[in-house]
């Protein structure tokens, strides 16, 4: 499974990337709108910490506005995925897309149909959001179950990307469920290798080294 960061902020990705802990990033509007800076400047300045896919998502929503856009973001690196929304402007997008050489991730899931449909027109990536799924009282997991099985049944590439995922916990369920990448804030990519048991451990096993060399 492939780790994604979810973030804009490229002093993050560059120590997640020290860490190994970088496999591709994924941004929307709110996050860019978040780092204060251009859009162009910031997936460039991403593609170049990173040659894994770089998901840069539109801002236009009608078909012909969503395809000029996404070409120029496209033109940017050639690890750009362009990310679409899940309507059918931006999947008639998706398909025009693909028919140029250009891989989409389509955004915004919350339905196996939706899902499907998504695959039907070529996604390289579908990003089912589980934590706002979970924040209305849903189960997002049991989407990304669902679609694996569907995916697997009707033999779609489309890779499933667990979108919104808020803990560790979501991305060890998610590695369960079999996605094939997950996107996740910098923080919950840090806290995957905590545990306190660990902590006090070491502790410990430091302290009685400690000890015996006196
Ligand atoms: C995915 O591509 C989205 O950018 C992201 O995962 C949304 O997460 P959120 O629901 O925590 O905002």
């Amino acid at each position: 499974m492939d780790f994604f960061a979810d973030t804009a902020e490229v002093s993050e990705l560059r120590q997640l990337a020290g860490l190994g802990l970088l496999d591709g990033v994924t941004t929307n509007p709110s996050l860019i709108a978040k780092s204060g800076r251009k859009m162009a400047e910031v997936i460039a300045e991403i593609c170049a910490i990173t040659s894994g896919p770089v998901s840069a998502e539109v801002v236009s929503t009608a078909t012909e506005a969503v395809v000029a856009e996404g070409k120029a973001l496209a033109a940017i690196a050639p690890n750009v995925v362009v990310k679409v929304p899940l309507t059918e402007d931006g999947l008639a997008a998706c398909r025009a897309f693909v028919a140029s050489g250009i891989k989409v991730n389509v955004t915004l899931c919350f339905s196996l149909v939706q899902a499907i449909v998504a695959a039907k027109s070529g996604a390289s990536y579908i990003s089912p959001f589980v934590g706002r799924l979970d924040d209305i009282n849903l189960d997002g997991m049991r989407l990304i179950r669902d679609i694996r099985e569907a995916y697997d049944v009707q033999r779609y590439t489309t890779k499933i990307l667990a979108a919104s995922m808020r803990s560790a916990n979501h991305m060890g369920e998610a590695a369960k469920a079999g996605a094939d990448a997950v996107t996740a804030p910098a923080a919950v990519l840090r806290g995957l290798t905590r545990h306190p048991l660990t902590d006090a451990g070491l502790a410990k096993f430091m302290s009685d080294w400690t000890a015996a060399q006196r």
